[in-house]
């Protein structure tokens, strides 16, 4: 694998729209995203994606972009975003936008010109089809509920979305339409952007010609992966979309890539793949099920370390993966992947260094480094998210009972990550002066970040050791570099794993409760981490704590 710049680094997301609001507007904007840069950059992370922030009616929170060379005024103005980059910049920081373009908003000229002449250019730039009564072109059902066509206003046509009604779908076919999406991507990087994120990008390719699958719920309609899977030739596009864009800034891509089948790894993320990287999503996708969220299947500590390293084995040197816990389309991952009552410090911690020490690029989710939780819903009407509604029919639909619809829509709802950032203590988390867009999360008087970076024992502190070590030039090349290893991998909640480079370490964390022993293979050399003050050890035999979680360099 070749190196490249952004493989040392450390990743964070920001949603903006929760992130600081620096006027009272109740919104996060990007004048408060540079007023946390310091905060950032004291935390030690370099690299920042900032989920959309372009001119958008947020239908879906800003995945439906209506100009993609403008700032929504909410957020703020394309002057703050250059001073952003800039800003960035001086503290050695590089800014990810969101790149959406499977899609655009029903809001952007290109649709309101497609529906004034359907047949003319713009026409072209969307998948239109005729209307027929009674039956829609396909049943594909779209990912955000219904089916995925709808009328185009105006005319005889419907077009289609695979996400909400308010996000047609670009035909990616037609020619004029990737060069109106290259143009773009160039028109930014040349602002100093260090890359992209990339939306929902497996979409762009669809089988054609369109026909109907077998239907697998009662709405008699089929998941869009049927689709999906059928269609062929995707590289085509990827292919070129790098080569004219990011290739020759020596940007850096990241892929939001479902359901990559083994054989395709090398071209996507090898060294002259589609994308710097993609995200790993087997944990998020654990137990997930075709009927809704209400059929979904809880996740177990076991099935969380074979997620992870079946994730690490399949890419292991071709490439490098992005890492998450959580990001804005996901549950606090503290509350998903730590046991029901159990979610506690060490915990959280052992969650932290076990996900960060994995080969590839930490990304954090905003609030993540404090251990932000779950958002107690009490009500179908407090949420926001689009997805959730959904969700929440599909559940009632099935005959799950309200109470219970709303208890599952709760465990994986998008607002849980969504909440404002909780800063400190006082009034709204310190978010806003005003009334924030999305109700804070009532522990914020516990869970802030101004508590924990006074406080060494915090997640917070914890975060930046984890990010310090990572950065040590001592054990930066084993960290970034180093091969993955499982340990003990039949052990039942036990994950460990041996980071092998210029030194061997060792990564345990005991994924449950009560203490657990294991016997070291060689003695150590030294206690890199540990999410408790002490070790017990005899003779080589470590007595783990309850969610104690240790980094050891081995005598080799
Ligand atoms: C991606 C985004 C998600 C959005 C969807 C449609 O999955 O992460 O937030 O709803 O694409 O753009
Ligand atoms: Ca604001």
């Amino acid at each position: 694998m070749n190196r490249k710049w952004w493989h040392d680094k450390v990743a964070y997301q920001i949603y903006p729209k929760s992130f600081y609001d620096s006027n009272g507007d109740g919104i996060g904007d990007i004048p408060g995203i540079i007023s946390k840069l310091d905060y950032l950059a004291n935390l030690g992370v370099d690299i920042l994606w900032l989920s959309p922030c372009y001119q958008s009616p947020l239908a879906d929170q800003g995945y439906d972009i209506s100009d993609y060379y403008n700032i929504d005024s909410r957020f703020g103005t394309m002057e703050d975003m250059e001073q952003l980059i800039a800003e960035a910049s001086k503290r050695n920081m590089y800014i990810l936008m969101d790149l959406v373009v499977n899609h655009c908003s029903d809001e952007h000229e290109w649709f309101q010109k497609a529906c004034e002449d359907p047949e003319g250019k713009y026409g072209k730039y969307f998948y239109l089809m005729d209307k027929k009564e009674g039956k829609f072109p396909t049943n594909w059902r779209s990912y955000f509920g219904g089916p995925a066509w709808d009328d185009l206003p105006g005319t005889d046509k419907q077009y289609l979305h695979v996400f909400h009604k308010k996000q047609p779908d670009l035909n990616w076919e037609n020619p004029e339409v990737r060069e109106e999406i290259y143009k773009n991507i160039n028109w930014w990087l040349d602002k100093g952007l260090g890359g992209f994120r990339i939306d929902a990008i497996i979409n762009i390719k669809k089988a054609l010609p369109f026909h109907d699958y077998e239907p697998d719920r009662s709405d008699n309609l089929c998941s869009m992966n049927v689709m999906l899977q059928e269609a062929k030739g995707i590289g085509a596009f990827l292919r070129e979309m790098r080569d004219r864009t990011f290739k020759k800034y020596d940007a850096f891509a990241v892929g939001e890539v479902f359901n990559e089948k083994p054989e395709e790894i090398p071209e996507f993320i090898g060294d002259d793949g589609y994308f710097s990287s993609m995200f790993d999503f087997n944990e998020a996708i654990f137990g997930s099920s075709e009927k809704g969220w209400y059929d979904a299947m809880p996740i177990t500590p076991d099935d969380y370390k074979k997620c992870c390293f079946d994730a690490q084995a399949k890419v292991g040197d071709i490439g490098f993966l992005s890492n998450i816990i959580e990001n804005h389309d996901e549950p606090r991952g503290v509350s998903r992947y730590i046991p029901d009552g159990d979610c506690c410090i060490e915990s959280k911690k052992m969650l932290a260094a076990l996900n960060f020490m994995l080969r590839g690029l930490p990304f954090i989710y905003q609030g993540q480094e404090l251990g932000m939780e779950n958002v107690p819903i009490t009500s179908i009407n407090e949420v926001d998210d689009i997805s959730t509604h959904d969700e929440y029919r599909v559940a009632l639909e099935a005959g799950i009972s309200p109470d219970e619809a709303l208890k599952v829509v709760s465990k994986y709802s998008r607002d849980n990550a969504r909440t404002p950032m909780q800063w400190t203590d006082e009034a709204n988390a310190g978010f806003t002066t005003g009334t924030p867009w999305l109700k804070v999360n009532p522990n914020y008087t516990s869970i802030n970040a101004a508590m924990q970076m006074k406080d060494e024992d915090s997640v917070y502190s914890f975060y930046k050791k984890l990010i310090a070590l990572r950065k040590n030039p001592i054990y930066k090349e084993t960290i970034v570099y180093g091969t993955l290893e499982p340990v003990w991998a039949e052990q039942h909640n036990l994950m460990a794993y041996y980071r092998k480079g210029e030194q061997t370490l060792l990564v345990v964390g005991n994924y449950q409760r009560g203490a657990q022993e294991i016997k070291l293979p060689t003695s150590y050399k030294k206690v890199l981490l540990n999410n408790y003050h002490d070790m017990a050890e005899e003779n080589g035999t470590v007595r783990l704590y309850g969610y104690q979680v240790l980094v050891l360099e081995m005598c080799m």
